[in-house]
């Protein structure tokens, strides 16, 4: 049995993974830590809301004496850490608030698992978890072997800078004062509870919308998809099987161009239409209700400034340690989250226009 405290966990990610956790493991306890900002959305996680192995806080990472706080009073032996500023471009717009979490937090975090599990001796055994991205490794040529655990950091954007220096705190802190930690570097997520303002939700809500599809630059950046549950069978086996101290790539090994991605999301939806004449009715704005082909609101638009061009994960590590591969193939997970948007226009819609804040406000007190 263990106690997780899981930062984040009103996020994408975060909320994947904690849903994910107590159907796997319903005999531990997780307290979630999120702070709640635009990407953070309480709703994520209301089916957990009254059982008894979950509970959920808002709060900063930054703030020393809260974390402090909830590593004694529940008895926390785990911290596994997604809280983070996530957007690219929002750290090219302001990178402050990445540098304030990314870097200040997670040094917070690491400070606090310190004094209380090992400096006051409460835990002796504990897992620090820090959930890291491959955009730390830089940007790939079309012919470069795929980024493994030993590729020299090169990070490109404030974003990926701010999450490389978490990343050596926290293997500073191991390697300093033997704090167990491990690192897991990750490839672009998708699936649901995806804020629309990354690629592929917003492809989607615009599709649904009958809105422009925004292309950067020419299109052919490469990205490495894997669906958010493979990300969280990651999470799972480096927790119950990785060894401390250890850094593990995690991707779905699926390199795609955004243009063929984005034209593969318009196909799933001029398929969906065709077949099914109820969502026309729900959905009379898109071009697929009309008829028309999703792809001609394709629209090509100023490139990201210092876009990495490539990603790709060598999985060979915990493919070969921990005996993990993702499951799901991308045109299966593209068509599962396609549903779950289609079916869910409530949650994007409250997310977009920013109702899900007075909701939250009428519905949780904490
Ligand atoms: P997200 O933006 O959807 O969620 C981030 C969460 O962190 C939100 O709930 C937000 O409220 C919370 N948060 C932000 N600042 C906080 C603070 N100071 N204190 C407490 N909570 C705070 O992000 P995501 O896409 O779910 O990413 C989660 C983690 O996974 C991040 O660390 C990210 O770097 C990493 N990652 C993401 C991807 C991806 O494709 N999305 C891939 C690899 C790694
Ligand atoms: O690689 C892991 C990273 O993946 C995570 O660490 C980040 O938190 C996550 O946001 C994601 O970063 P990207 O920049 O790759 O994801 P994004 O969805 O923003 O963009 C994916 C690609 O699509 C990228 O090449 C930029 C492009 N793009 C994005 C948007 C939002 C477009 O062409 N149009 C768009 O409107």
């Amino acid at each position: 049995m263990s106690n997780l405290l899981v930062t984040g966990g009103a996020g994408f990610i975060g909320a994947n993974f904690v849903h994910y956790w107590l159907r796997q493991h319903p005999a531990d306890r997780v307290v979630v830590l999120d702070a709640l900002t635009y990407a953070g959305n309480r709703a994520n996680l209301a089916a957990l809301e009254g059982q008894s192995n979950f509970a959920f806080v808002t709060g900063s990472i930054t703030d020393a004496a809260l974390v402090e706080e909830l590593l004694r009073r529940e008895r926390l032996d785990t911290i596994v850490h997604f809280a983070a500023e996530s957007h690219v471009d929002r750290s090219i717009h302001g990178p402050d608030a990445f540098i304030q979490t990314n870097i200040v937090g997670t040094h917070t975090l690491l400070t606090c698992a310190r004094k209380v599990w090992m400096l006051e001796g409460a835990m002796p055994q504990h897992r620090f978890h820090h959930v890291s991205t491959d955009e730390v490794y830089g940007s790939l040529g079309p012919h470069d072997p795929a980024f493994t655990e030993s590729t020299a950091y090169a990070p490109n954007s404030p974003y990926s800078a701010s999450k490389a220096a978490s990343d050596h705190l926290v293997r500073a802190y191991h390697h300093t004062y033997g704090l167990q930690v491990t690192t897991s570097n990750c490839s672009n997520n998708y699936g649901p509870f995806h804020f629309p303002e990354k690629l592929i939700p917003l492809m989607i809500v615009n599709i649904l919308r009958g809105q422009a599809l925004p292309v950067y630059g020419d299109g052919r950046n490469i990205r490495d998809w894997l669906y958010v549950t493979d990300h969280c069978r990651g999470i799972e086996a480096i927790l119950t099987r990785g060894r401390v101290g250890h850094v593990y790539n995690i991707g779905g090994g699926v390199e795609c161009e955004n243009i063929l991605l984005v034209r593969s999301l318009c196909r799933i939806a001029d398929e969906t239409f065709a077949r099914d004449p109820d969502l026309c009715a729900r959905y009379p704005q898109s071009l697929a209700a009309q008829g028309k082909s999703s792809a001609s609101l394709i629209q090509y638009v100023t490139d990201r400034p210092g876009h990495d061009r490539r990603y790709a994960i060598d999985c060979q590590k915990i493919r070969a340690e921990l005996g993990y591969e993702a499951t799901v193939t991308l045109e299966a997970g593209l068509r599962m989250t396609f549903d779950w948007y289609v079916n869910n226009s409530a949650w994007w819609q409250s997310v977009m226009d920013g109702s899900y804040r007075s909701w939250i406000k009428q519905n949780y007190s904490a």
